[in-house]
Protein backbone atom coordinates (compact mmCIF):
# COMPACT_ATOMS: atom_id res chain seq x y z
CA UNK A 1 0.00 0.00 0.00
CA UNK A 2 1.11 3.37 -0.86
CA UNK A 3 0.36 5.60 1.99
CA UNK A 4 -0.10 4.01 5.89
CA UNK A 5 -3.76 2.82 6.54
CA UNK A 6 -4.25 5.16 9.68
CA UNK A 7 -3.18 8.14 7.54
CA UNK A 8 -5.54 6.97 4.49
CA UNK A 9 -8.39 6.59 7.02
CA UNK A 10 -7.88 9.66 8.83
CA UNK A 11 -8.09 11.29 5.13
CA UNK A 12 -11.23 9.58 4.65
CA UNK A 13 -12.71 10.85 7.77
CA UNK A 14 -11.77 14.40 7.17
CA UNK A 15 -12.78 14.65 3.57
CA UNK A 16 -16.58 13.57 4.15
CA UNK A 17 -17.94 12.51 0.85
CA UNK A 18 -21.05 14.60 0.35
CA UNK A 19 -18.48 17.50 1.37
CA UNK A 20 -15.92 16.84 -1.31
CA UNK A 21 -18.65 16.12 -3.74
CA UNK A 22 -20.64 19.20 -3.03
CA UNK A 23 -17.79 21.16 -4.35
CA UNK A 24 -18.42 20.35 -8.00
CA UNK A 25 -21.97 18.97 -8.26
CA UNK A 26 -25.09 20.62 -7.20
CA UNK A 27 -26.88 17.69 -4.79
CA UNK A 28 -30.59 17.17 -3.51
CA UNK A 29 -31.10 15.12 -0.68
CA UNK A 30 -33.68 12.03 -1.15
CA UNK A 31 -33.68 10.03 2.14
CA UNK A 32 -30.59 8.94 3.43
CA UNK A 33 -28.43 9.65 0.01
CA UNK A 34 -27.41 12.68 -2.23
CA UNK A 35 -28.47 12.92 -5.86
CA UNK A 36 -27.11 15.26 -8.45
CA UNK A 37 -26.38 15.27 -12.03
CA UNK A 38 -23.61 12.62 -12.79
CA UNK A 39 -20.45 15.08 -13.96
CA UNK A 40 -18.73 12.19 -15.77
CA UNK A 41 -21.24 11.83 -18.45
CA UNK A 42 -24.12 14.07 -19.65
CA UNK A 43 -27.73 13.58 -18.60
CA UNK A 44 -30.39 15.29 -17.70
CA UNK A 45 -31.95 13.14 -15.09
CA UNK A 46 -30.24 12.72 -11.66
CA UNK A 47 -28.47 9.18 -11.46
CA UNK A 48 -25.48 10.74 -9.68
CA UNK A 49 -25.88 9.57 -5.86
CA UNK A 50 -24.09 9.71 -3.03
CA UNK A 51 -24.03 8.12 0.47
CA UNK A 52 -22.50 10.10 2.99
CA UNK A 53 -22.91 7.05 5.52
CA UNK A 54 -20.94 4.38 3.19
CA UNK A 55 -18.79 6.87 1.82
CA UNK A 56 -19.16 6.33 -1.41
CA UNK A 57 -20.68 8.17 -4.41
CA UNK A 58 -22.04 5.51 -7.42
CA UNK A 59 -23.60 6.60 -10.72
CA UNK A 60 -26.34 4.71 -12.08
CA UNK A 61 -26.26 5.74 -15.76
CA UNK A 62 -22.40 5.37 -16.29
CA UNK A 63 -21.46 3.15 -13.33
CA UNK A 64 -18.51 5.39 -11.84
CA UNK A 65 -18.46 5.13 -8.15
CA UNK A 66 -15.75 5.12 -5.62
CA UNK A 67 -14.71 6.94 -2.51
CA UNK A 68 -13.44 10.15 -2.31
CA UNK A 69 -9.85 9.82 -3.49
CA UNK A 70 -11.52 8.12 -6.71
CA UNK A 71 -13.69 11.10 -7.15
CA UNK A 72 -11.02 13.42 -6.69
CA UNK A 73 -8.72 11.10 -9.48
CA UNK A 74 -11.73 11.44 -12.00
CA UNK A 75 -12.78 14.64 -11.84
CA UNK A 76 -9.44 16.17 -11.72
CA UNK A 77 -7.89 13.96 -13.95
CA UNK A 78 -4.67 13.06 -10.73
CA UNK A 79 -3.44 9.97 -10.92
CA UNK A 80 -3.84 8.35 -6.95
CA UNK A 81 -0.76 9.82 -4.93
CA UNK A 82 -1.53 13.25 -6.45
CA UNK A 83 -5.17 12.81 -5.67
CA UNK A 84 -4.26 11.59 -2.02
CA UNK A 85 -2.06 14.60 -1.62
CA UNK A 86 -5.16 16.59 -3.24
CA UNK A 87 -7.47 15.71 -0.51
CA UNK A 88 -5.10 15.96 2.33
CA UNK A 89 -4.07 19.31 1.54
CA UNK A 90 -7.60 20.16 1.41
CA UNK A 91 -8.03 18.60 5.02
CA UNK A 92 -4.97 20.82 6.00
CA UNK A 93 -3.32 17.44 7.21
CA UNK A 94 0.50 16.41 6.34
CA UNK A 95 1.23 13.71 3.76
CA UNK A 96 3.43 11.29 5.51
CA UNK A 97 6.73 10.40 3.59
CA UNK A 98 5.78 7.23 1.87
CA UNK A 99 8.92 5.40 -0.09
CA UNK A 100 6.96 3.77 -2.85
CA UNK A 101 5.50 6.96 -4.19
CA UNK A 102 9.11 9.07 -3.17
CA UNK A 103 10.71 6.57 -5.68
CA UNK A 104 8.19 6.84 -8.39
CA UNK A 105 8.33 10.80 -7.96
CA UNK A 106 12.52 10.72 -7.66
CA UNK A 107 11.92 8.58 -11.20
CA UNK A 108 10.18 11.21 -12.73
CA UNK A 109 12.23 13.96 -11.60
CA UNK A 110 15.38 12.06 -12.97
CA UNK A 111 13.03 11.68 -16.23
CA UNK A 112 12.20 15.20 -16.34
CA UNK A 113 15.74 16.50 -15.93
CA UNK A 114 17.68 13.98 -18.46
CA UNK A 115 14.69 15.40 -21.22
CA UNK A 116 15.38 18.88 -20.68
CA UNK A 117 19.28 18.24 -21.22
CA UNK A 118 18.42 16.46 -24.53
CA UNK A 119 16.28 19.49 -25.43
CA UNK A 120 19.09 21.62 -24.34
CA UNK A 121 21.76 19.26 -26.20
CA UNK A 122 18.97 19.20 -29.31
CA UNK A 123 19.33 23.30 -29.48
CA UNK A 124 22.36 23.47 -29.30
CA UNK A 125 23.39 21.23 -32.45
CA UNK A 126 20.32 23.31 -34.44
CA UNK A 127 22.68 26.44 -33.77
CA UNK A 128 26.09 24.43 -34.20
CA UNK A 129 28.20 23.53 -37.54
CA UNK A 130 26.01 20.02 -37.29
CA UNK A 131 22.44 22.19 -37.85
CA UNK A 132 23.07 24.18 -40.93
CA UNK A 133 20.06 22.17 -42.77
CA UNK A 134 17.89 22.28 -39.62
CA UNK A 135 18.22 26.08 -39.75
CA UNK A 136 17.56 26.31 -43.47
CA UNK A 137 14.23 24.04 -42.97
CA UNK A 138 12.87 26.23 -40.32
CA UNK A 139 13.69 29.08 -42.11
CA UNK A 140 11.84 27.22 -45.70
CA UNK A 141 8.74 27.12 -43.20
CA UNK A 142 9.12 30.56 -42.31
CA UNK A 143 9.76 30.70 -38.53
CA UNK A 144 11.40 33.84 -36.86
CA UNK A 145 14.94 33.53 -34.73
CA UNK A 146 12.47 34.17 -31.62
CA UNK A 147 9.65 31.39 -32.29
CA UNK A 148 12.67 28.77 -32.63
CA UNK A 149 13.73 30.01 -29.50
CA UNK A 150 10.22 30.62 -27.76
CA UNK A 151 9.54 27.04 -28.77
CA UNK A 152 12.85 25.66 -27.90
CA UNK A 153 13.00 23.76 -31.11
CA UNK A 154 16.02 21.73 -32.11
CA UNK A 155 18.42 19.16 -34.36
CA UNK A 156 19.22 15.31 -33.77
CA UNK A 157 21.78 15.26 -36.09
CA UNK A 158 22.06 11.71 -38.02
CA UNK A 159 24.25 9.80 -36.06
CA UNK A 160 23.74 6.39 -33.97
CA UNK A 161 24.91 7.71 -30.46
CA UNK A 162 25.55 11.38 -30.28
CA UNK A 163 22.82 12.18 -27.91
CA UNK A 164 23.44 8.83 -25.77
CA UNK A 165 27.18 10.22 -25.60
CA UNK A 166 26.11 13.59 -24.36
CA UNK A 167 23.19 12.34 -21.59
CA UNK A 168 26.05 9.39 -20.67
CA UNK A 169 28.82 12.22 -19.85
CA UNK A 170 26.34 14.32 -17.66
CA UNK A 171 25.81 11.08 -15.42
CA UNK A 172 22.53 9.17 -17.02
CA UNK A 173 22.12 5.79 -17.39
CA UNK A 174 21.74 3.76 -20.32
CA UNK A 175 18.46 2.47 -18.81
CA UNK A 176 17.57 5.68 -17.99
CA UNK A 177 17.94 7.00 -21.77
CA UNK A 178 15.82 4.18 -23.07
CA UNK A 179 12.96 4.95 -19.81
CA UNK A 180 12.92 8.70 -21.79
CA UNK A 181 11.87 6.92 -24.71
CA UNK A 182 15.25 8.54 -26.36
CA UNK A 183 17.06 5.39 -27.37
CA UNK A 184 15.86 2.24 -28.86
CA UNK A 185 17.54 -1.08 -28.32
CA UNK A 186 19.27 -3.30 -30.50
CA UNK A 187 17.61 -7.11 -29.25
CA UNK A 188 20.71 -8.96 -30.83
CA UNK A 189 24.05 -6.96 -29.68
CA UNK A 190 22.32 -5.36 -26.49
CA UNK A 191 23.75 -1.93 -27.51
CA UNK A 192 21.64 1.30 -27.83
CA UNK A 193 21.02 4.15 -30.26
CA UNK A 194 19.59 7.25 -30.60
CA UNK A 195 15.69 7.10 -31.61
CA UNK A 196 16.10 10.40 -32.97
CA UNK A 197 17.98 11.04 -35.86
CA UNK A 198 18.33 13.73 -38.67
CA UNK A 199 14.96 14.93 -37.80
CA UNK A 200 13.80 18.35 -36.35
CA UNK A 201 12.92 18.72 -33.24
CA UNK A 202 9.72 20.03 -31.02
CA UNK A 203 10.24 19.49 -27.54
CA UNK A 204 6.83 18.73 -26.26
CA UNK A 205 6.28 20.21 -22.33
CA UNK A 206 3.89 19.78 -19.86
CA UNK A 207 1.54 22.43 -18.23
CA UNK A 208 4.56 22.61 -15.38
CA UNK A 209 7.03 23.26 -17.94
CA UNK A 210 8.89 19.99 -17.61
CA UNK A 211 10.06 18.35 -20.85
CA UNK A 212 8.50 15.35 -20.99
CA UNK A 213 8.25 13.88 -24.38
CA UNK A 214 9.59 15.05 -28.34
CA UNK A 215 8.44 15.25 -31.57
CA UNK A 216 10.84 14.99 -34.72
CA UNK A 217 10.06 15.63 -38.32
CA UNK A 218 12.14 14.40 -41.55
CA UNK A 219 13.10 17.59 -43.38
CA UNK A 220 11.88 16.23 -46.83
CA UNK A 221 9.64 13.90 -47.79
CA UNK A 222 10.54 10.85 -46.20
CA UNK A 223 8.20 8.32 -44.18
CA UNK A 224 7.18 8.59 -41.37
CA UNK A 225 7.02 12.62 -41.44
CA UNK A 226 6.67 12.37 -37.22
CA UNK A 227 8.62 10.17 -34.98
CA UNK A 228 7.37 10.65 -31.49
CA UNK A 229 8.63 9.79 -28.07
CA UNK A 230 7.07 6.70 -27.45
CA UNK A 231 4.80 6.78 -23.80
CA UNK A 232 6.97 6.64 -21.06
CA UNK A 233 6.66 7.13 -16.89
CA UNK A 234 6.38 10.91 -17.58
CA UNK A 235 5.19 11.27 -21.24
CA UNK A 236 1.56 10.25 -21.83
CA UNK A 237 -0.33 11.45 -25.17
CA UNK A 238 -3.74 11.36 -24.02
CA UNK A 239 -3.10 13.76 -21.32
CA UNK A 240 -0.87 16.49 -22.33
CA UNK A 241 -1.14 19.21 -25.28
CA UNK A 242 1.55 20.71 -27.06
CA UNK A 243 2.08 24.42 -26.22
CA UNK A 244 -0.65 24.39 -23.20
CA UNK A 245 2.17 25.73 -20.85
CA UNK A 246 2.87 28.99 -22.71
CA UNK A 247 -1.44 29.00 -24.41
CA UNK A 248 -2.15 28.67 -20.43
CA UNK A 249 -0.65 32.22 -20.09
CA UNK A 250 -2.66 33.98 -22.68
CA UNK A 251 -4.85 36.76 -21.86
CA UNK A 252 -7.06 35.26 -24.93
CA UNK A 253 -10.62 34.14 -23.79
CA UNK A 254 -10.57 30.92 -26.28
CA UNK A 255 -8.02 28.03 -26.69
CA UNK A 256 -7.67 27.46 -29.99
CA UNK A 257 -7.12 23.38 -30.54
CA UNK A 258 -5.53 22.50 -33.28
CA UNK A 259 -3.88 19.19 -34.60
CA UNK A 260 0.05 19.86 -36.04
CA UNK A 261 2.70 21.41 -33.63
CA UNK A 262 3.58 23.40 -36.95
CA UNK A 263 -0.25 24.85 -37.00
CA UNK A 264 0.40 25.80 -32.84
CA UNK A 265 3.68 27.34 -33.48
CA UNK A 266 2.52 29.16 -36.73
CA UNK A 267 -0.25 30.93 -34.84
CA UNK A 268 1.56 31.88 -31.62
CA UNK A 269 4.64 33.55 -34.73
CA UNK A 270 1.54 35.30 -36.20
CA UNK A 271 0.01 36.57 -32.66
CA UNK A 272 -2.48 33.95 -31.39
CA UNK A 273 -0.91 32.80 -28.15
CA UNK A 274 -3.36 30.36 -27.04
CA UNK A 275 -3.15 27.99 -29.71
CA UNK A 276 -2.33 24.30 -28.84
CA UNK A 277 -2.25 20.94 -30.77
CA UNK A 278 -2.97 17.32 -29.82
CA UNK A 279 0.09 14.85 -30.30
CA UNK A 280 -0.84 12.89 -33.14
CA UNK A 281 -4.04 10.95 -31.57
CA UNK A 282 -7.40 11.74 -31.24
CA UNK A 283 -9.17 14.27 -28.51
CA UNK A 284 -9.69 12.42 -25.26
CA UNK A 285 -11.74 13.14 -22.20
CA UNK A 286 -8.84 13.51 -20.24
CA UNK A 287 -7.36 16.62 -22.83
CA UNK A 288 -11.15 18.13 -23.01
CA UNK A 289 -11.15 18.03 -18.33
CA UNK A 290 -7.36 19.51 -19.01
CA UNK A 291 -8.99 22.22 -21.33
CA UNK A 292 -11.22 22.90 -18.97
CA UNK A 293 -9.31 24.00 -16.56
CA UNK A 294 -7.32 26.71 -18.06
CA UNK A 295 -10.16 28.01 -20.22
CA UNK A 296 -14.01 28.07 -20.69
CA UNK A 297 -13.72 28.27 -24.48
CA UNK A 298 -12.42 26.27 -27.46
CA UNK A 299 -12.15 26.78 -30.88
CA UNK A 300 -11.57 23.79 -32.60
CA UNK A 301 -9.64 23.60 -35.92
CA UNK A 302 -9.60 20.33 -37.51
CA UNK A 303 -8.07 19.60 -40.99
CA UNK A 304 -11.45 20.74 -43.82
CA UNK A 305 -11.19 16.61 -44.85
CA UNK A 306 -13.66 14.05 -43.91
CA UNK A 307 -11.31 12.73 -41.27
CA UNK A 308 -10.87 16.49 -39.52
CA UNK A 309 -14.83 16.71 -39.70
CA UNK A 310 -14.93 13.21 -37.98
CA UNK A 311 -12.44 14.18 -35.70
CA UNK A 312 -14.85 17.72 -35.00
CA UNK A 313 -17.90 16.18 -34.53
CA UNK A 314 -15.54 13.30 -31.99
CA UNK A 315 -14.60 16.05 -30.53
CA UNK A 316 -16.86 18.79 -29.89
CA UNK A 317 -19.38 16.55 -27.69
CA UNK A 318 -16.42 16.17 -25.26
CA UNK A 319 -15.34 19.22 -24.84
CA UNK A 320 -19.15 20.34 -24.01
CA UNK A 321 -19.56 17.56 -21.80
CA UNK A 322 -16.47 18.79 -20.04
CA UNK A 323 -18.47 22.10 -19.56
CA UNK A 324 -16.54 24.05 -22.08
CA UNK A 325 -18.42 26.54 -25.11
CA UNK A 326 -17.38 25.08 -28.51
CA UNK A 327 -17.13 27.04 -31.50
CA UNK A 328 -15.59 25.49 -34.48
CA UNK A 329 -13.67 27.07 -37.22
CA UNK A 330 -13.91 25.96 -41.02
CA UNK A 331 -10.39 26.57 -43.02
CA UNK A 332 -10.67 28.02 -46.13
CA UNK A 333 -8.48 28.01 -48.62
CA UNK A 334 -5.82 26.58 -47.07
CA UNK A 335 -5.24 22.55 -45.89
CA UNK A 336 -4.36 24.07 -41.61
CA UNK A 337 -3.83 26.96 -40.56
CA UNK A 338 0.04 27.34 -41.06
CA UNK A 339 -0.55 27.31 -44.42
CA UNK A 340 -3.41 30.03 -44.05
CA UNK A 341 -1.70 32.06 -41.74
CA UNK A 342 1.36 32.05 -44.85
CA UNK A 343 -0.53 32.82 -47.17
CA UNK A 344 -3.36 35.09 -46.14
CA UNK A 345 -1.67 36.64 -42.54
CA UNK A 346 -3.01 37.42 -39.36
CA UNK A 347 -5.92 39.80 -39.84
CA UNK A 348 -7.40 37.44 -42.34
CA UNK A 349 -7.03 34.11 -39.62
CA UNK A 350 -9.14 36.61 -37.72
CA UNK A 351 -11.78 37.25 -39.60
CA UNK A 352 -11.64 33.20 -39.42
CA UNK A 353 -11.95 33.47 -36.01
CA UNK A 354 -14.71 35.77 -36.00
CA UNK A 355 -16.89 33.79 -38.34
CA UNK A 356 -16.40 30.49 -36.31
CA UNK A 357 -19.35 28.80 -35.68
CA UNK A 358 -20.90 26.58 -32.77
CA UNK A 359 -21.26 22.80 -33.19
CA UNK A 360 -25.35 22.98 -34.57
CA UNK A 361 -24.53 25.70 -36.59
CA UNK A 362 -21.26 24.21 -38.09
CA UNK A 363 -23.27 20.30 -38.57
CA UNK A 364 -26.09 22.16 -40.55
CA UNK A 365 -23.59 24.32 -42.49
CA UNK A 366 -22.11 21.17 -43.48
CA UNK A 367 -25.49 19.32 -44.17
CA UNK A 368 -26.27 22.17 -46.61
CA UNK A 369 -22.88 21.72 -48.49
CA UNK A 370 -23.96 18.18 -48.67
CA UNK A 371 -27.37 18.26 -49.65
CA UNK A 372 -28.46 20.33 -52.55
CA UNK A 373 -32.06 21.87 -51.27
CA UNK A 374 -33.29 23.01 -54.47
CA UNK A 375 -33.87 19.44 -55.73
CA UNK A 376 -37.17 17.78 -53.58
CA UNK A 377 -35.31 14.72 -52.95
CA UNK A 378 -31.60 15.96 -51.38
CA UNK A 379 -34.42 18.68 -49.96
CA UNK A 380 -36.26 15.99 -47.78
CA UNK A 381 -32.74 13.99 -46.87
CA UNK A 382 -31.21 17.51 -45.65
CA UNK A 383 -34.32 17.63 -43.61
CA UNK A 384 -34.39 13.88 -42.04
CA UNK A 385 -30.95 14.28 -41.21
CA UNK A 386 -30.88 17.69 -39.48
CA UNK A 387 -34.30 16.49 -37.78
CA UNK A 388 -32.37 13.81 -36.48
CA UNK A 389 -28.79 15.69 -35.38
CA UNK A 390 -31.67 18.44 -34.18
CA UNK A 391 -33.49 15.89 -31.71
CA UNK A 392 -30.27 15.18 -30.01
CA UNK A 393 -29.35 18.86 -29.26
CA UNK A 394 -30.17 18.86 -25.30
CA UNK A 395 -31.87 21.73 -24.72
CA UNK A 396 -35.38 22.63 -26.31
CA UNK A 397 -34.58 25.81 -26.70
CA UNK A 398 -31.66 25.15 -29.13
CA UNK A 399 -34.02 22.39 -30.78
CA UNK A 400 -36.86 25.28 -31.48
CA UNK A 401 -33.76 27.80 -32.52
CA UNK A 402 -31.68 25.24 -35.34
CA UNK A 403 -34.97 23.53 -36.18
CA UNK A 404 -36.59 27.25 -37.69
CA UNK A 405 -32.74 27.50 -38.81
CA UNK A 406 -33.24 24.19 -41.14
CA UNK A 407 -36.44 24.80 -41.65
CA UNK A 408 -35.19 28.56 -43.69
CA UNK A 409 -32.46 26.66 -45.36
CA UNK A 410 -34.48 24.35 -46.99
CA UNK A 411 -37.57 26.23 -47.57
CA UNK A 412 -40.23 24.62 -45.35
CA UNK A 413 -42.58 25.79 -42.58
CA UNK A 414 -40.88 25.72 -39.51
CA UNK A 415 -44.10 24.14 -38.08
CA UNK A 416 -43.37 21.68 -40.47
CA UNK A 417 -39.71 20.85 -39.17
CA UNK A 418 -40.78 20.72 -35.67
CA UNK A 419 -43.44 17.70 -36.42
CA UNK A 420 -40.12 16.42 -37.89
CA UNK A 421 -37.98 17.11 -34.60
CA UNK A 422 -40.55 15.83 -32.66
CA UNK A 423 -40.90 12.69 -34.55
CA UNK A 424 -37.15 12.66 -34.31
CA UNK A 425 -36.78 13.18 -30.54
CA UNK A 426 -39.42 10.19 -29.31
CA UNK A 427 -38.15 7.75 -31.65
CA UNK A 428 -34.08 8.71 -30.47
CA UNK A 429 -36.44 8.39 -26.61
CA UNK A 430 -37.57 5.55 -27.12
CA UNK A 431 -34.40 3.81 -28.80
CA UNK A 432 -32.58 4.75 -25.53
CA UNK A 433 -34.90 3.28 -23.06
CA UNK A 434 -35.30 0.57 -24.59
CA UNK A 435 -31.60 -0.12 -24.68
CA UNK A 436 -31.21 0.88 -21.03
CA UNK A 437 -34.15 -0.92 -20.06
CA UNK A 438 -32.44 -4.06 -21.95
CA UNK A 439 -28.92 -3.29 -20.43
CA UNK A 440 -30.79 -3.69 -16.80
CA UNK A 441 -32.34 -6.41 -17.94
CA UNK A 442 -29.44 -8.50 -19.13
CA UNK A 443 -27.69 -7.53 -15.64
CA UNK A 444 -30.20 -8.39 -13.46
CA UNK A 445 -30.54 -11.95 -15.47
CA UNK A 446 -27.29 -12.89 -15.56
CA UNK A 447 -26.37 -10.59 -12.19
CA UNK A 448 -22.86 -10.53 -13.41
CA UNK A 449 -20.98 -7.22 -12.99
CA UNK A 450 -21.28 -4.27 -15.22
CA UNK A 451 -17.89 -3.51 -14.99
CA UNK A 452 -16.08 -4.77 -18.18
CA UNK A 453 -13.35 -7.38 -17.05
CA UNK A 454 -15.20 -8.79 -13.53
CA UNK A 455 -17.08 -12.17 -14.11
CA UNK A 456 -18.89 -14.34 -11.89
CA UNK A 457 -17.61 -17.98 -11.91
CA UNK A 458 -20.04 -19.02 -9.21
CA UNK A 459 -22.94 -16.67 -9.28
CA UNK A 460 -24.77 -18.15 -6.55
CA UNK A 461 -21.69 -17.96 -4.12
CA UNK A 462 -21.04 -14.20 -5.65
CA UNK A 463 -24.61 -13.72 -4.62
CA UNK A 464 -24.06 -14.41 -1.01
CA UNK A 465 -20.59 -12.63 -0.97
CA UNK A 466 -22.23 -9.64 -2.04
CA UNK A 467 -25.15 -9.35 0.89
CA UNK A 468 -22.58 -10.33 3.35
CA UNK A 469 -20.32 -7.65 2.23
CA UNK A 470 -23.24 -5.25 2.61
CA UNK A 471 -23.90 -6.54 5.65
CA UNK A 472 -20.46 -6.19 7.50
CA UNK A 473 -19.77 -2.37 6.43
CA UNK A 474 -23.15 -2.11 7.85
CA UNK A 475 -22.20 -3.96 11.11
CA UNK A 476 -18.49 -4.08 10.93
CA UNK A 477 -18.85 -5.78 14.57
CA UNK A 478 -20.10 -8.74 12.41
CA UNK A 479 -16.94 -9.58 10.65
CA UNK A 480 -15.95 -11.30 14.42
CA UNK A 481 -18.43 -13.89 14.22
CA UNK A 482 -17.61 -15.01 10.49
CA UNK A 483 -14.64 -17.77 10.53
CA UNK A 484 -14.64 -17.97 6.47
CA UNK A 485 -11.36 -17.28 5.03
CA UNK A 486 -10.84 -14.57 1.85
CA UNK A 487 -9.73 -17.83 -0.27
CA UNK A 488 -12.98 -18.89 0.14
CA UNK A 489 -14.71 -16.57 -1.74
CA UNK A 490 -15.33 -17.20 -5.44
CA UNK A 491 -15.05 -14.34 -6.49
CA UNK A 492 -11.50 -13.23 -5.76
CA UNK A 493 -12.31 -9.49 -6.11
CA UNK A 494 -14.92 -9.78 -3.12
CA UNK A 495 -12.62 -11.92 -1.27
CA UNK A 496 -9.79 -9.33 -1.46
CA UNK A 497 -12.51 -7.14 -0.41
CA UNK A 498 -13.55 -8.90 2.74
CA UNK A 499 -9.59 -9.45 3.66
CA UNK A 500 -9.34 -5.67 3.07
CA UNK A 501 -12.41 -5.27 5.41
CA UNK A 502 -11.20 -7.33 7.93
CA UNK A 503 -7.26 -6.11 8.25
CA UNK A 504 -9.17 -2.66 8.59
CA UNK A 505 -11.00 -4.02 11.25
CA UNK A 506 -8.13 -5.97 13.47
CA UNK A 507 -5.97 -2.14 13.33
CA UNK A 508 -9.05 -0.80 14.75
CA UNK A 509 -9.73 1.67 11.76
CA UNK A 510 -13.04 2.47 9.78
CA UNK A 511 -14.40 -0.38 7.82
CA UNK A 512 -15.24 0.56 4.59
CA UNK A 513 -14.18 1.33 1.39
CA UNK A 514 -13.97 5.29 1.57
CA UNK A 515 -10.35 4.53 2.94
CA UNK A 516 -9.19 1.72 0.98
CA UNK A 517 -5.82 1.34 -0.84
CA UNK A 518 -4.61 1.87 -4.14
CA UNK A 519 -4.49 -1.92 -4.31
CA UNK A 520 -7.43 -1.70 -5.91
CA UNK A 521 -8.00 -1.02 -9.24
CA UNK A 522 -10.40 1.49 -10.60
CA UNK A 523 -12.48 -1.30 -12.03
CA UNK A 524 -12.10 -3.04 -8.80
CA UNK A 525 -13.35 -0.29 -7.13
CA UNK A 526 -16.12 0.91 -9.47
CA UNK A 527 -17.43 -2.86 -9.02
CA UNK A 528 -17.38 -2.91 -5.18
CA UNK A 529 -19.09 0.49 -5.19
CA UNK A 530 -21.51 -1.11 -7.46
CA UNK A 531 -21.83 -4.32 -4.55
CA UNK A 532 -21.96 -2.12 -1.35
CA UNK A 533 -24.46 0.76 -2.88
CA UNK A 534 -27.85 -1.78 -3.30
CA UNK A 535 -29.20 -1.36 0.29
CA UNK A 536 -28.64 -3.08 3.24
CA UNK A 537 -31.07 -4.10 5.50
CA UNK A 538 -30.25 -5.15 8.81
CA UNK A 539 -29.66 -8.40 8.61
CA UNK A 540 -31.27 -11.55 10.46
CA UNK A 541 -28.78 -14.12 12.39
CA UNK A 542 -30.55 -16.72 10.64
CA UNK A 543 -29.87 -15.16 7.00
CA UNK A 544 -26.02 -14.11 8.16
CA UNK A 545 -25.72 -17.84 8.92
CA UNK A 546 -27.31 -18.69 5.40
CA UNK A 547 -25.29 -16.76 3.52
CA UNK A 548 -22.43 -18.14 5.20
CA UNK A 549 -23.35 -21.32 4.45
CA UNK A 550 -23.48 -21.10 0.96
CA UNK A 551 -19.83 -19.82 0.63
CA UNK A 552 -18.58 -22.24 2.35
CA UNK A 553 -20.58 -25.00 0.49
CA UNK A 554 -19.60 -23.51 -3.04
CA UNK A 555 -15.92 -23.76 -2.00
CA UNK A 556 -16.03 -27.01 -0.66
CA UNK A 557 -17.50 -27.84 -4.04
CA UNK A 558 -15.06 -26.04 -5.99
CA UNK A 559 -12.64 -27.87 -3.86
CA UNK A 560 -14.10 -31.65 -4.56
CA UNK A 561 -14.18 -30.74 -8.39
CA UNK A 562 -11.07 -29.84 -8.06
CA UNK A 563 -10.08 -32.84 -6.49
CA UNK A 564 -12.01 -35.05 -8.22
CA UNK A 565 -10.43 -33.70 -11.85
CA UNK A 566 -7.16 -34.36 -10.13
CA UNK A 567 -8.01 -38.18 -9.40
CA UNK A 568 -9.26 -38.00 -12.56
CA UNK A 569 -6.08 -37.06 -14.07
CA UNK A 570 -3.81 -39.24 -12.05
CA UNK A 571 -6.13 -42.10 -13.08
CA UNK A 572 -5.25 -41.13 -16.83
CA UNK A 573 -1.26 -41.38 -16.37
CA UNK A 574 -1.75 -44.49 -14.37
CA UNK A 575 -3.41 -45.70 -17.44
CA UNK A 576 -0.85 -44.77 -19.39
CA UNK A 577 2.45 -45.99 -17.64
CA UNK A 578 0.73 -49.44 -17.69
N1 LIG B 1 1.64 13.11 -36.86
C1 LIG B 1 2.39 12.07 -36.35
N2 LIG B 1 3.01 11.19 -37.17
C2 LIG B 1 2.91 11.31 -38.52
C3 LIG B 1 2.15 12.34 -39.06
C4 LIG B 1 1.52 13.22 -38.20
O1 LIG B 1 2.52 11.95 -35.15
N3 LIG B 1 3.55 10.44 -39.30
C5 LIG B 1 0.99 14.05 -35.94
C6 LIG B 1 1.87 15.20 -35.57
O2 LIG B 1 1.59 15.55 -34.24
C7 LIG B 1 1.43 16.28 -36.52
C8 LIG B 1 -0.05 16.02 -36.61
O3 LIG B 1 -0.16 14.62 -36.54
O4 LIG B 1 1.72 17.56 -36.00
C9 LIG B 1 -0.71 16.55 -37.86
O5 LIG B 1 -0.18 15.91 -39.01
P1 LIG B 1 -0.07 16.63 -40.40
O6 LIG B 1 -1.29 17.47 -40.64
O7 LIG B 1 0.29 15.60 -41.41
O8 LIG B 1 1.21 17.51 -40.23
P2 LIG B 1 1.41 19.06 -39.96
O9 LIG B 1 1.23 19.31 -38.52
O10 LIG B 1 0.62 19.86 -40.91
O11 LIG B 1 2.96 19.18 -40.23
P3 LIG B 1 3.67 19.80 -41.46
O12 LIG B 1 3.01 21.11 -41.72
O13 LIG B 1 5.05 19.90 -40.98
O14 LIG B 1 3.52 18.84 -42.60
MN1 LIG C 1 0.96 21.57 -41.98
Amino acid sequence: MAFPAAFLDELAARNPIDDVVGQYVALTRKGGNLFGLCPFHSEKTASFSVSPEKGIYYCFGCHKGGGAIQFIMDIENLDYPDAVRFLAKRAGMEVPDDRQYESTYRQKERLWLLCKDAARYFHAQMKGDAGEPARAYFLKRALSASTVTRFGLGFAPDGWSGLIDTLTAKGYTKEEILAAGLASRNQSKGTIYDRFRNRVMFPIFDVRDNVIGFGGRVMDNSTPKYLNSPETVIFNKRRNLFGLNIAKKSKSDAIILTEGYMDAIALHQYGFDSAVASLGTALTEEHATLLAKYTQKVVLIYDGDAAGQNATSRAAPMLEKAGLSVKILRMEGAKDPDEFLRTYGADAFRALLQKSENPAQYRLQSLQVKYNVKDDEQRVAFLREAASYIAGLPSAVEREVYGTRAAEIAGVTAAAMKTEVDYAYRRKEAARKKKQNAQDLAAAQSRQPVVRGIRYDNVRSAMAEEALLRAVCREPALLREISLTPEQFSSPLLGKLYAALRTQQENDLAVGIANLGDEFSKEEIQHVTYVLQKSAEPISDNALRDYIAIIAEESAGAEESGEARLRAALARKRRKEI
